[in-house]
C-alpha cells in the first residue's frame, strides 16, 4: 500500500469559485484521490481557503464586513459547496489557523537562522488619499511587459509575469482609484532566493523529471532568468504577524507575512489541523525523518500557480534546512475559458459553483469538466458542448444501459440475478475487451491524464452497450432462456463494475448504480474480467433506479444562456 499526499491549490477566500477554478485544481485532485483510495492506497487529500493578503482585505471591505468575520463566513460557504460537489477532502482548512501561523513563523525563523533572510529598507507605494501603503493588489496599473492596462501590483493576469508594485506604469490605488501616490521607505524582510538558486536548480533537475514538460519549463524559465530576492512581509494588518514565539520582531511591529509566503505553508498547516481533529500524525506526512520519506506527494494547480510551487515554496522548504517533504508530481492545468473569454470572479462572468448546483446535480458538472479538462491546452465551456457530453455520454451510453438491463431483469427475471446457462464465445470476447479497457483506464488515471481517463471509462460503458446489442437477451429469451440468463447476468455484473470504475468521476451516481445491484464494494477492479463479471450471486434482488441522467433540452440551454450569458 502506497501513501499518497494530495493537495489542490488553495482557493482564495474572496467568494464562491467558478467552474474554471474547480476544473483546474480541486476537481481533478478529487478524481485522483478517489481513484487512489479505491486502489487501496492510503490517501490524504488536503485543501484549505487562502485567507490572507489583499484579496481577502479588499473583498471584506467590499462586503462591508470585518475581515475575520468575512473569512469565517466565506470559509463555511466554500466548504459546504465543495462537499456538495463531492470533493472528498480529508481536511479543508484555513490559512488563518494558528497551526499555519506557528508554522509560517517557524519557517521564517529557520530561514533567518540559515542566513537566508535579510531586513531591508524598501520602497513602497504610499497613498495619501487612503492614508496607507498599497502592497500587491492594492495598486493597479499598466503591465511593463505586455502593456495590459489592469495589471495588479503582484502579478499581470494577462501575461502571467510576477510584478512588484513599483514596476507598474501609471499606477493607481485599487481602493480609491487615487493617483495621489508617493514612494516611501518601509522596513521589510527579504528571502534571499539568489543564495539558494543552485540548490533549487539541483532539486528541479532531480524532481522535475517527473513533472512533464509544461510544468518543468515554467520552473526552468524562472531559474534561467535568475531568482530575485523576494519581499516576504507586507504593510497590512490581516495576516500572520511578523513575530516568533509570541514576540513581534522589533522594527516590524504590526506587519504581516506576504500571503504567498504563508499560503503554501498551509498545506502543512491544514494537515496539522486535520491531525488535531482526528488524532492523525501530520508529521508522518510531511517530515522525511518521521515517516514521510515514503510518501508520494502530488500537487494540483492552475498554470499561474506553478512558479510559486516549483520555486518559491520549495525555497522555503529547502532553505529551512529541515527534512520537509517536497512535491513529487505536479499536475498543472491551462485555463478553462467561458466561451471565447475568461471566467471572471470580479466581473461575475461564467457559472459559479453555487449556481451550477442550483441547476444540475454535481455529477453532470464533474463529468463534463473532467472529460473536457483544460489539460494540454486551454479549453472553452459552452452550453452546447456541455449538453452534448451529458446527453451522449451520461444519458445515452451509461444511463440507458443501466436502466435498460435492470428494467428487463425486473420484467423477465423477477428482479433477480438469473441462474442458468454458461458463458460462451460472446462473453469471452467481452472479457478480453473489458480487460483491455480497464488496463487503459487504470494506466491513464495513474498517469493523471483526465481527458484520456474519461474517454477510457466511457469506452467501458460503450463496450457494455455493444455486448448487450450482440447478446440481445430480449430476443434470446423467446428461444433460448439460458442464453438470455447468461446475457442478463453478465450485463448486471457490468452494471456493478461500472459503479466501481465510474465512482472517481461521478461518485453520487456510482453509489446509486451500486445500490441498484446490491453492491457496496468501492474497490478498484482487478484485471480479470472473467471473475469481475461473475461476482453477483445468483438470486440476488436488483432494482432499476430512477432515471440516472435527464437529457438536457434545448429550452434549458436557452434559459441558461439568458441567465448566465455566453456566446
Ligand atoms: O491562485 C490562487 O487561487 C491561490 N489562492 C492559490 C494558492 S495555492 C497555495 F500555495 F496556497
Ligand atoms: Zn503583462
Amino acid at each position: 500500500m502506497a501513501r499518497i499526499l494530495i493537495t489542490s491549490a488553495l482557493p482564495y477566500i474572496n467568494g464562491i469559485k467558478h467552474l474554471g477554478n474547480l476544473a483546474g485544481s480541486m476537481l481533478p485532485a478529487d478524481v485522483y484521490a478517489r481513484f487512489q483510495r479505491a486502489r487501496g492506497n492510503e490517501v490524504l487529500y488536503i485543501c484549505a481557503t487562502d485567507e490572507h493578503g489583499t484579496p481577502a482585505e479588499l473583498a471584506a471591505a467590499q462586503a462591508g464586513q470585518p475581515v475575520a468575520q468575512y473569512c469565517a463566513e466565506q470559509h463555511e460557504i466554500q466548504h459546504t459547496i465543495g462537499r456538495a460537489f463531492g470533493l472528498s477532502w480529508d481536511w479543508f482548512g484555513r490559512s488563518s489557523s494558528r497551526h499555519n501561523r506557528d508554522l509560517t513563523q517557524h519557517f521564517a525563523h529557520r530561514l533567518e537562522k540559515n542566513g537566508l533572510i535579510e531586513e531591508r529598507v524598501d520602497q513602497m507605494i504610499y497613498s495619501h488619499t487612503d492614508g496607507r501603503f498599497l502592497p500587491d493588489r492594492y495598486v493597479e496599473g499598466v503591465c511593463p511587459h505586455c502593456a495590459y492596462e489592469k495589471a495588479r501590483g503582484d502579478q499581470c493576469d494577462n501575461c502571467g509575469s510576477l510584478l512588484d508594485p513599483l514596476d507598474l506604469i501609471n499606477p493607481y490605488s485599487a481602493i480609491s482609484g487615487s493617483r495621489d501616490l508617493e514612494v516611501r521607505d518601509t522596513r521589510h524582510l527579504y528571502l534571499l532566493q539568489s543564495k539558494i538558486q543552485d540548490r533549487l536548480r539541483a532539486w528541479v533537475d532531480d524532481k522535475g523529471a517527473a513533472w512533464g514538460p509544461f510544468t518543468r519549463s515554467i520552473a526552468c524559465k524562472h531559474l534561467d532568468e535568475g531568482l530575485i530576492d523576494r519581499g516576504i512581509t507586507r504593510d497590512l494588518s490581516w495576516g500572520v504577524p511578523v513575530a516568533y514565539q509570541g514576540v513581534a520582531r522589533s522594527g516590524l511591529e504590526g506587519k504581516v507575512f506576504y500571503v504567498w509566503f504563508d499560503a503554501p505553508i498551509e498545506y502543512i498547516g491544514a494537515t496539522a489541523e486535520w491531525a488535531e481533529a482526528t488524532g492523525g500524525n501530520w508529521r508522518a506526512w510531511w517530515r522525511e525523518d518521521e515517516g514521510a520519506a515514503d510518501v508520494r506527494y502530488v500537487e494540483f494547480m492552475g498554470k499561474d500557480n506553478v512558479a510559486f510551487h516549483t520555486v518559491s515554496f520549495p525555497a522555503t522548504l529547502l532553505g529551512s534546512g529541515e527534512p520537509w517533504k517536497t512535491v513529487d508530481t505536479l499536475k498543472s492545468f491551462n485555463w478553462l475559458n467561458w466561451y471565447g473569454g475568461k471566467f471572471s470572479t470580479s466581473s461575475k462572468r461564467g457559472v459559479f459553483m453555487d449556481a451550477a448546483l442550483e441547476i444540475l446535480p454535481a455529477d453532470y458538472w464533474r463529468w463534463h469538466l473532467t472529460a473536457t479538462s483544460p489539460e494540454g491546452s486551454d479549453s472553452a465551456f459552452t452550453w452546447e458542448q456541455f449538453a452534448a457530453t451529458i446527453n451522449s455520454d451520461l444519458a445515452n451510453v451509461l444511463g440507458n444501459f443501466v436502466n435498460r438491463i435492470l428494467k428487463f431483469t425486473e420484467s423477465k427475471f423477477e428482479g433477480q440475478v438469473p441462474a442458468g446457462g454458461q458463458a460462451g464465445a460472446v462473453e469471452r470476447a467481452l472479457y478480453a475487451r473489458v480487460d483491455e479497457a480497464i488496463a487503459a483506464l487504470t494506466a491513464s488515471l495513474e498517469a493523471i491524464e483526465f481527458r484520456k481517463s474519461a474517454q477510457d471509462v466511457r469506452q467501458l460503458w460503450v463496450i457494455g452497450n455493444e455486448y448487450l446489442q450482440e447478446a440481445a437477451p430480449w430476443t434470446a429469451i423467446k428461444t433460448n432462456p439460458d442464453r438470455a440468463a447468461v446475457a442478463v447476468r453478465t450485463a448486471l455484473n457490468l452494471v456493478a463494475l461500472y459503479a466501481r470504475v465510474s465512482a472517481p468521476f461521478i461518485p453520487y451516481t456510482a453509489e446509486i448504480i451500486a445500490r441498484s445491484v446490491g453492491e457496496d464494494d468501492p474497490s478498484w477492479p482487478a484485471l480479470l474480467a472473467a471473475s469481475e463479471l461473475a461476482r453477483l450471486p445468483v438470486g440476488r434482488p436488483v432494482k432499476a433506479p430512477e432515471v440516472l441522467f435527464r437529457k438536457i433540452e434545448d429550452e434549458q440551454i436557452a434559459e441558461w444562456m439568458t441567465r448566465f450569458g455566453g456566446a
